[in-house]
């Protein structure tokens, strides 16, 4: 089976202040060290008021943990009152981009015409991509997860060579396991990563991308249930919520992420 680094993100979403964000920054910097971001690549995505302090204590502790933003605007700077480009996300220390959250998709209303355009501004500008996709509770009754992966996929990496997707990280959120306690169950969620996998060989790609990518898996994850996830075989990591806001969990998820490694 071909080996993947796994890959961890925590989504610190619209949560904490100056004072949590120092902390919970200081904490992290303890419980992940120069080792573990050696076997593990990991990425935090503070919200944008707290991405240039936190890039900077990163750097300035000398942490190997990458910072990335919840979202960017895909053109270049000028008149777009409230928006942030990524030319200023790269110069506050920003190297990765999250796109296609389904809070994004499902909250704010953004569609596959506009993650796309995120996403490949994003590659262009040099940045790591973290493409989120997944299905409603509704979608997955009809038995749609797997239609709807592939139509958010097929939509969200159009126009990407193959060459780019060394720079994408796919993560499968189911939208009604996230922040809500349901987890999918180890066997469904793998089962789902298999299909998007398989997509990325026959569908969208080629066996060298469909071996390569990273595929993390989203949705209550926790220290205890990270173990059983992250074994699946094609499930090489988290994108986590709820459980990133406390330094101990998330290092314990990445500590399970890291033992499969
Ligand atoms: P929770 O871990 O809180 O369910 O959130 C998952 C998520 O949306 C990460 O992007």
């Amino acid at each position: 089976m071909p080996s993947r680094k796994p890959s961890i993100g925590g989504n610190w979403k619209m949560n904490l202040d100056t004072a949590g964000v120092k902390e919970l920054t200081a904490d992290l910097v303890n419980a992940v060290d120069a080792a573990t971001t050696e076997a593990v690549d990991v990425t935090v995505f503070p919200p944008f008021p707290y991405l240039a302090p936190v890039a900077g204590a990163l750097c300035d502790a000398g942490s190997q943990i990458r910072v990335g933003a919840q979202d960017a605007w895909a053109g270049p700077n000028g008149a777009f009152t409230g928006e942030v480009s990524l030319a200023m996300l790269k110069d506050v220390g920003v190297n990765t981009l999250l796109v296609g959250h389904s809070e994004r998709r499902h909250v704010v209303g953004e569609g596959d015409t506009l993650v796309n355009a995120k996403l490949l501004a994003a590659l262009d500008a040099g940045f790591e991509v973290v493409l989120a996709i997944g299905e409603t509770l509704e979608q997955r009754e009809a038995g749609q997860t797997d239609a709807i992966n592939w139509g958010q996929m097929g939509y969200g990496l159009a126009g990407v060579s193959a060459q780019q997707m060394a720079k994408v990280t796919i993560a499968y959120e189911p939208v009604w396991a996230i922040g809500t306690g349901k987890t999918a169950t180890p066997e469904d969620a793998q089962k789902a990563h298999a299909a998007i996998r398989a997509f990325l060989r026959t569908g969208l790609f080629n066996d060298a991308v469909a071996d390569a990518v990273r595929i993390q898996y989203g949705g209550s994850m926790k220290p205890g249930n990270a173990k059983d996830l992250v074994g699946q075989p094609d499930i090489d990591g988290g994108l986590i919520g709820g459980a990133a806001l406390k330094a101990d969990d998330f290092a314990a998820i990445i500590a399970a992420a890291r033992a499969t490694a």
